[in-house]
């Protein structure tokens, strides 16, 4: 059902593919012998041109512990980007090597232009604040785990909404759910991006509203997801140091949440959550990173078209005498988002969505 596609957005699968998905890592929670090699005698590329460890680490133990092969790097260092080679050409010679590759990129919308070029498929593990939906799957895994359900539910989101892109990533995969209020804690100056909010407005069965003040928002919220302000996203460094510790979630917020509260946390966590809080039974995020790593293994299995009972389909390292659907880009015209893809050598493709022009890779409002 999913073999062969890529994932960039959360909703780039339906909401039953979803399921199914989350099913097939429940199974391999149950039984991890059975799926020990699944993957033998594929490769994962790991294409890391921004640091990560959680990420990165879960990716490369999801395909070990398929039985697969992984080859990759971890910084843009030591890759030909510091050459200036493109992301067109590196994915092209990627799919030469590799049967499915993770990307994660300090530009917005790199995923999706390495897509766009791919021979194998390809896995937005985060794109510069832009999206991050491995993250969201291990959310929605956990929410689902611990919630049983994704409909009905306050969610409460607070830290750096502008440039948390796991923030982003999973309010565009829970405004498909009914009844879902999302309450964004936040201050003025990291506030959710203007396309993130048009997104809600446009759910017809999600509502929002906005509270500064962690204090009375924890009273009201039945997930609590909790983000550190994010440094290397930052203009000024001034900046950073003035808002980094706008909210600390200790045991005194605590005592004002519900019982049946779930705090979620994407990792790393820097100060904004004390280590006592860990004790709580209603702290998630050390489970939830744990359940990344089985949902990537379900997600690699699906993507790569293995069936439980057979083996993978997809197959990299073929390209032989394939031609390249895609020329390489070199446009003039780039979006007015600075941190866009499409200014390291992209022409810009506008795409209509909710009423208004906006850059197809990175979602900027498009003004002419
Ligand atoms: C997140 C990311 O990279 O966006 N971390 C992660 O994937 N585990 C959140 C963060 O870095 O704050």
């Amino acid at each position: 059902m999913l073999k062969g596609k890529n994932l960039i957005y959360p909703t780039d699968f339906t909401a039953e593919q979803l399921e199914d998905l989350f099913c097939l890592a429940d199974r391999i929670i149950a039984r991890p012998d059975q799926y020990a090699h699944s993957c033998s005698g594929k490769i994962l590329a790991t294409l890391f041109f921004e640091p990560s460890t959680r990420t990165r680490l879960s990716f490369e133990a999801a395909m070990e512990r398929l039985g697969g092969k992984v080859l990759g790097f971890a910084d843009s260092a030591s890759s030909s980007a510091t050459k200036g080679e493109s992301i067109a050409d590196t994915i092209r010679m990627i799919s030469c090597y590799a049967d499915i590759a993770a990307i994660r990129h300090p530009a917005e919308g790199a995923a999706h232009v390495a897509a766009l070029h791919s021979f194998i498929p390809v896995i937005n593990a985060g794109d510069g604040g832009h999206q991050h939906p491995t993250q969201t799957l291990t959310d929605l895994y956990t929410i689902r785990a611990k919630k049983g359900r994704f409909h009905n539910l306050t969610v409460g989101l607070c830290g750096d909404l502008k440039y948390g892109r796991t923030v982003h990533s999973l309010i565009h995969a829970m405004c498909r759910y009914e009844s879902i209020h999302f309450v964004l804690i936040s201050p003025p100056e990291l506030q959710a991006p203007d396309y993130v909010i048009r997104e809600i407005e446009a759910a017809s069965g999600c509502s929002y509203s906005v509270n500064p003040d962690l204090d009375s928002a924890i009273r009201q919220v039945d997930i609590l997801y909790m983000t550190r302000v994010q440094r290397e996203r930052f203009a000024s460094q001034e900046e950073y140091l003035r808002l980094k510790d706008s909210y600390i979630l200790d045991i005194q917020k605590m005592k004002n949440a519900k019982e049946d509260m779930v705090v979620l946390h994407p990792m790393p966590i820097v100060n904004e959550i004390t280590g006592a809080v860990d004790e709580d039974s209603r702290a998630c995020y050390f489970v939830q990173a744990q359940y990344g790593m089985y949902v990537r293994m379900a997600l690699i299995l699906r993507l790569l078209g293995a069936e439980e009972e057979g083996g993978p389909t997809i197959c990299g390292g073929r390209m032989f005498e394939k031609t390249c659907q895609n020329p390489r880009p070199n446009g003039t015209i780039h979006c007015q988002n600075p941190k866009c893809v499409s200014n390291l050598d992209l022409t810009l493709p506008i795409r209509v969505k909710d009423g208004g022009k906006v850059c197809e890779y990175c979602d900027a409002a498009i003004e002419e």
